[in-house]
């Protein structure tokens, strides 16, 4: 398939008119695209079409009981696809969306069960990003829209990594530049019956609980479900279904650090031993770390900057000759628990 890539990075030009058309054409006629949002990029299908949805499964390679989240470009749209809308719901609508952030609600009829992996619930998200919105209101339907990798590897965050992972096996890629945040949006299950004010976190991201608990009485965060546990076929249900899905290993086994003087000990006896050893530093640390393979996060002061290259740093060493990888922990707060939740799932937990 020839995947049509479009530079949507100037809003309000006569080409970026034409390429929001085209998207939103193939969207209607069942194909998929690729498209920005403020999170990372999204490969979009059509909300309301089985088929299409099966579309986007088939091409990341991803399990079909996994559901997808369902993006609309206003709150009319939001209240087709929800059979009801609570009221913590409510809470987060004027707080928090348009924005980073995805809700669990009851379904609507409308919405087919190669969206929602049968399950009796919807995520629905309203991105803060122009060419998202453009392209969902000029095709006029909810698009459904996992982030634009293959599988398995990390969410992308520009035009080329999808491009990258996807170019042939999609319609169209809407190349907006860089995206804000770097990491997927916050999961929260709003589903709890009415007057409960209570909501759970199943996927921190840049709404933090801080920021949920100053409008909500009572902020739950979804026991992780390890692989041990979906192993040894334990029965309890992860909440968010994606949870319980191997996530981004990078192809040499990373290890987190507790603190500089850990990471540089660990470095110095991986490469004594004659591994090649590829290290993720602070910027702060990174000037006076000695060594061939090494990336800087950005400020340790700047938890954004970190979030926002994070899967690119994680995929720049998978081209390089490395045998491991070693990268210092972030303090568990605000942004922080985001980071640490995806460092989580790309270390297998791994921690010196
Ligand atoms: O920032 C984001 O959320 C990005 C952009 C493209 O919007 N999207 C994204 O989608 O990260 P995806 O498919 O990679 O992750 C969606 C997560 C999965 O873990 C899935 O299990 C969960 O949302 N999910 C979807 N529907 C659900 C439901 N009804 N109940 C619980 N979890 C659900
Ligand atoms: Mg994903």
């Amino acid at each position: 398939m020839n995947t049509e890539i479009f530079n949507v990075k100037n809003p309000g030009t006569e080409g970026y008119s034409r390429a929001i058309s085209r998207g939103a054409e193939l969207l209607r006629a069942g194909e998929l695209v690729a498209f920005p949002t403020e999170t990372v990029y999204g490969l979009g299908g059509n909300g309301l079409d089985g088929a299409a949805c099966r579309k986007i499964y088939e091409a990341k390679g991803r399990p079909s009981d996994n559901p997808l989240i369902l993006h609309v470009a206003d709150f009319e749209g939001l209240k087709k696809i929800v059979s009801r809308v609570t009221e913590t719901a409510e809470k987060i609508f004027a707080a928090f969306m348009p924005g980073p952030i995805t809700v669990i609600l009851p379904r609507s009829a409308c919405v087919p069960d190669a969206v929602t992996g049968g399950l009796d619930t919807v995520a629905v998200r309203m991105p803060d990003q122009p060419v998202a919105r453009d392209l969902i209101l000029a095709a006029g339907l909810p698009v459904a829209a996992p982030s634009a990798n293959i599988s398995g590897r990390p969410s992308p965050t520009n035009g080329e990594t999808v491009s990258r992972d996807l170019s042939g096996r999609i319609g169209a890629i809407m190349d907006g530049g860089s995206t804000d945040w770097g990491i997927e949006s916050t999961i929260v299950d709003c589903t709890e019956a009415d007057g409960a004010d209570t909501v759970t976190i199943l996927r921190p991201g840049a709404v933090t609980a801080e920021m949920l608990g100053e409008i909500i009485g009572t902020v739950k965060q979804a026991a992780p479900t390890s692989a041990a546990e979906t192993e040894s076929g334990l029965k309890r249900a992860p909440m968010a279904p994606g949870m319980k899905y191997t996530h981004y290993a990078p192809k040499s086994p990373l290890t987190l650090a507790a603190d500089k003087e850990t990471l540089l000990k660990e470095y110095q006896r991986r490469r004594s031993e004659g591994e090649q050893v590829g290290l993720l530093l602070f910027a702060e640390d990174y000037p006076d770390c000695e060594a061939e393979y090494k990336c800087s996060l950005g400020s340790r002061a700047n938890l954004r900057e970190i979030a926002a290259g994070l899967y690119d740093r994680l995929r720049y060493f998978d081209e390089l000759p490395v045998d491991s990888l070693l990268c210092p922990i972030v303090p568990r707060e605000g942004l922080g628990v985001a980071i640490m939740n995806r460092l989580g799932k790309a270390s297998g937990g791994r921690m010196i």
